[in-house]
């Protein structure tokens, strides 16, 4: 069996390298990889494959930045002709980007049997791009690999047959417990004890002026009882330049590899975020997390973890803050089949 993995986003070479490891050993298959070039920095990139060991991808699509549109269609034109030379028996692909919804659309055409990874995660909010391309993606794809109940269930309301849809786990969790006793030993650099760990990226938070306008003082309110460490996002990186607001009081780093990320979110009393993935990886950790969004496609965080919304609040962000300093923090529980085995169950199911 040919299986070929399409990723292109940072936050899916987390996923594709539990499912790679648990499919390289079985010796009925054979795998490729492509990389639609959708994060292209090395820092987006290159060095999240050094770090979990994903072997080099066969074919580099390079489509780099552009308009939604721009983006999805370059990734689909230069994707077929690859699907047509490697003619796979499956195409996995992972989460919610463009590069997933592109991949999933020309498998679709070309009859190639689609397995989604993160399937039926859904925020019911069709202003994010990523919700139309989960919808999309998991109405092409054949084999629907979900991460928690939720993710059955909004499947099984939109029609898809039972059948299809194949509980695994979280493949992102199977990289962070691969990895938490590197993040445990790497070193602390100088950081001070106590620190809020900020990410940031949505297009509904750093797009809009007065959005991260309003973000960015908040940060710095925070910022006069609890230091900010904000590793910056290239999107949020253009668009604060762009305001010109005074930012030097927040410890701002470039993005950062992967472990040292995780050994930053393991030590902080808080993360702030507008991130899917950190969401789930607090939770697992144990990590207080306040999440500036009105909505999440992991329920399963808010009701079993430690993620709190509070949206594009800041009284309420100053409230959850204030509780978490004061030591009453939501205790939360890791939710069931996120244990380190999402990759096998889904090389058992493929093969
Ligand atoms: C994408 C995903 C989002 C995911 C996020 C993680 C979609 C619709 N969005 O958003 O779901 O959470 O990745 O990072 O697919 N840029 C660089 N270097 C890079 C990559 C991007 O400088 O290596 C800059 C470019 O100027 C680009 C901007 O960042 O225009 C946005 O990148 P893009 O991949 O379009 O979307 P993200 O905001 O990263």
């Amino acid at each position: 069996m040919h299986v070929l993995h399409v990723v292109g986003a940072r936050p899916n070479f987390m996923k594709v390298a539990p499912v790679m490891r648990a499919l390289s050993e079985r010796n009925q298959v054979c795998q490729s990889l492509v990389h639609t070039g959708q994060h292209y920095d090395a820092n987006m990139s290159d060095v999240f494959f050094s770090q979990l060991d994903i072997p080099a991808p066969d074919v580099n699509l390079e489509v780099g930045s552009g308009s939604h549109a721009r983006q999805t269609a370059e990734i689909m034109s230069r994707l077929e002709p690859v699907l047509l030379e490697h003619k796979p028996d499956i195409v996995l692909v992972y989460g919610d980007v463009n590069s997933t919804l592109a991949a999933a659309l020309v498998c679709s055409k070309l009859l190639i049997p689609v397995g989604h990874v993160e399937a039926g995660l859904r925020s019911f909010d069709r202003s994010m791009p990523e919700e139309v391309n989960r919808i999309v993606t998991d109405r092409l794809a054949d084999l629907l690999f979900t991460p928690s109940e939720d993710g059955d269930h909004n499947l099984q309301s939109e029609g898809v047959e039972a059948t299809k849809i194949h509980r695994v786990g979280n493949a992102m969790i199977d990289s962070l417990i691969r990895l938490l006793p590197s993040a445990i030993a790497s070193p602390n650099d100088g950081l001070p004890d106590q620190y809020a760990l900020v990410t940031l990226h949505r297009p509904s938070n750093v797009d809009d002026s007065a959005t991260l306008r309003s973000i960015i003082e908040s940060l710095l309110e925070v910022n006069a009882h609890l230091n900010v460490v904000f590793p910056v996002h290239p999107r949020t990186r253009q668009r604060m330049t762009m305001l010109g607001t005074s930012v030097t009081n927040l410890h701002l780093l470039e993005p950062l590899p992967y472990i040292e990320f995780l050994a930053l979110q393991r030590r902080a009393t808080v993360v702030i975020t507008d991130s899917g993935g950190i969401q789930e990886e607090t939770t697992y950790l144990g990590v207080p997390c306040l999440t500036l969004r009105d909505n999440t496609e992991r329920p399963v965080t808010v009701n079993l973890g430690t993620n709190v919304l509070v949206g594009k609040n800041m009284d309420k962000l100053r409230c959850e803050l204030t509780k978490i300093l004061e030591g009453k923090s939501k205790l939360g529980m890791i939710p069931p089949l996120w244990d380190g085995q999402a990759g096998e169950r889904i090389a058992e199911i493929l093969c």
